[in-house]
């Protein structure tokens, strides 16, 4: 097939997810926005068609293996079904390994992986009609790990074999699986990320990627069928650091998070 034309997005309501949204409507596909918040899901569709763009929202929660059926029903109904799936909706907690509780690993897997995983199992009707495309948020933290984001962590990695296996089981009916990993981008990731460490918490991140450009590179990865696109020279360089030089890596995020330890007093 050629490039998509009907795109799912979930996480859409904000940063990553909804920048992606507007790059697809740009290049002409219709899209359907799934996020929680309804009043943002209704700002963007209508940002989108005011440009002359197609959308349609669903709202509901990616941990609800329903509301992700309900979100590709609606791309059925309204366009005519889906080819292209992106799997974006996520967040983070920071937590010191000790500080980790059986609520937080299960909020997070909840979202992160479940969320991802009933993303592409109710997509996968339409994606093999159309033998389409599915493409995963993860992060440069899904290759290598840092301190105090280990259950982050954890649900990234576990997103990497995620998607090799669904690639190699894919393959076969025409389906490409793509993983984007993007470095650290403004968006208000770390204001919706709770902090179990005390201290001062997350400011709202302002530095790295804006979510426009990681968008950019997310529609051209997944447009080619790249089977990755981990983004930043310095994401990339920090996890052929890991793969190679493990222990110099470890020093150099040692390094990076001297200040991030001191603002929370360790
Ligand atoms: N920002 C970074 O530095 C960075 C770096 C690497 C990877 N990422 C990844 O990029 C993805 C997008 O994050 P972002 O930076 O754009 O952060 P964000 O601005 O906080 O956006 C997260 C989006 O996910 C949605 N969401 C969260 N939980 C959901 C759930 N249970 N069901 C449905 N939607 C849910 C949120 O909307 P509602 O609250 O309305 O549901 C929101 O639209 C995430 O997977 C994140 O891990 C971010």
């Amino acid at each position: 097939m050629g490039s998509s034309r009907v795109v799912l997005v979930t996480g859409a309501s904000s940063g990553i997810g909804r920048a992606v949204c507007l790059a697809y409507a740009k290049r002409g596909a219709a899209v359907v926005a799934m996020a929680r918040t309804e009043g943002k899901l209704v700002a963007l569709a209508r940002e989108i068609e005011s440009s002359g763009g197609r959308a349609s929202i669903s709202v509901g929660d990616v941990g609800r293996k329903e509301d992700v059926r309900a979100a590709v029903a609606v791309a059925n109904k309204n366009f005519g079904g889906l080819d292209t799936a992106i799997a974006n909706a996520g967040f983070g907690i920071y937590a010191d390994v000790e500080r980790i509780t059986e609520e937080d690993f299960d909020a997070i897997v909840r979202t992160n992986i479940k969320g991802v995983l009933w993303t592409l199992q109710e997509s996968l009707p339409h994606l093999r009609a159309a033998r389409g495309r599915f493409a995963i948020v993860s992060s440069i933290l899904g290759r290598a790990s840092v301190p105090y984001s280990a259950l982050y962590c954890m649900t990234k990695h576990a997103l990497t074999a995620l998607a090799d296996s669904a690639r190699l089981e894919l393959a076969k009916d025409g389906i490409s699986v793509t993983v984007v990993g993007p470095a650290l981008t403004a968006t208000d990731f770390q204001i919706n990320a709770p902090s179990r460490m005390g201290g001062v918490p997350s400011p709202a991140n302002t530095t790295g990627w804006s979510p426009e450009k990681v968008a950019g590179k997310l529609v051209a990865a997944v447009e080619r069928r790249r089977r990755e696109a981990y983004l930043t020279f310095s994401g990339r360089a920090l996890i052929w650091m890991r793969n190679h030089f493990p222990g110099i890596a470890d020093w150099g995020v040692r390094q990076w998070m001297k200040g991030h330890e001191k603002r929370r007093g360790k």
